[in-house]
């Protein structure tokens, strides 16, 4: 009883016109407390949507979802939305597939941004964070000043800013050079290695999928 999230037969439908996609087609799996788990597969595959059903951020179509046995969809239904973003907050660190920074907050302001709702006990030093993620020169700019792997490092530092117990990334090296990968790399095992964070990462890099201790493939929204 050591799952931290249980996903069972998740299934998500889309509607493009008179078509309907099945973006999930019936995805089951358990996630283990202070598991590394990686996702690959195809683009169009289904990842980015389980990962935000998995984040709490969209819910399935049918299918359920527990979070530390808490749960979260089943039969159609659904917490509050003011329960979900209490529970995104005290739980999750986000790094989007699109970075979503604010471009008009330097980057040590973005990095801060989850502070304005809410600092946890066991929030991380910035600094030390800004140094880990090699931003300490750049932490006065604005995002517009700076390289798509910057940007793409800044939303990492944000998703770690409050100490997450569970860190979801999607597509965290997409536009990072192999050194920079590997810094990115190292910073995830070791919030797993020595913090315990429960990781769940998308990528196409295979080696960066291979620092999980679990890779699941996923094709046409199952997985196989
Ligand atoms: N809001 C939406 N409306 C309609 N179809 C959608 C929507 N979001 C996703 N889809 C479709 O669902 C399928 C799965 O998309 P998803 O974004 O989960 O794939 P992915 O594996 O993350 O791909 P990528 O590697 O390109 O990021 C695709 O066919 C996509 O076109
Ligand atoms: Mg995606």
């Amino acid at each position: 009883m050591d799952d931290i999230l249980e996903a069972r037969d998740l299934r998500k439908l889309y509607h493009r016109g008179s078509e309907e996609i099945a973006a999930l087609d019936g995805v089951s799996l358990d996630i283990k407390k202070g598991e590394f788990v990686s996702f690959v597969g195809p683009s169009g595959s289904g990842k980015t949507t389980l990962v935000n059903i998995l984040g709490c951020l969209d819910n399935p179509s049918s299918g359920s979802l527990r979070l530390d046995g808490t749960e979260i969809f089943a039969a159609g239904r659904a917490w509050s939305e003011a329960e979900l973003t209490r529970i995104r907050r005290r739980v999750f660190g986000y790094v989007f597939q699109r970075f979503h920074l604010v471009p008009t907050l330097t980057v040590r302001e973005n990095v801060e941004l989850p502070f304005a709702f809410h600092k946890k006990d066991g929030a991380a030093d910035t600094d030390r964070l800004l140094a880990d993620l090699g931003l300490d020169q750049r932490q006065d700019h604005l995002p517009g000043q700076l390289s798509g792997g910057e940007m793409q490092r800044v939303a990492v530092a944000r998703a770690l800013v409050n100490g997450p117990e569970i860190l979801l990334a999607d597509e965290p090296t997409g536009n990072l050079d192999s050194k920079r990968t590997g810094e990115v790399r190292e910073v995830l095992l070791e919030l797993s290695r020595k913090r315990g964070v429960t990781i769940v990462l998308v990528t196409h890099n295979p080696e960066l999928a291979k620092a999980a201790q679990r890779v699941v493939e996923l094709r046409d929204g199952k997985i196989i």
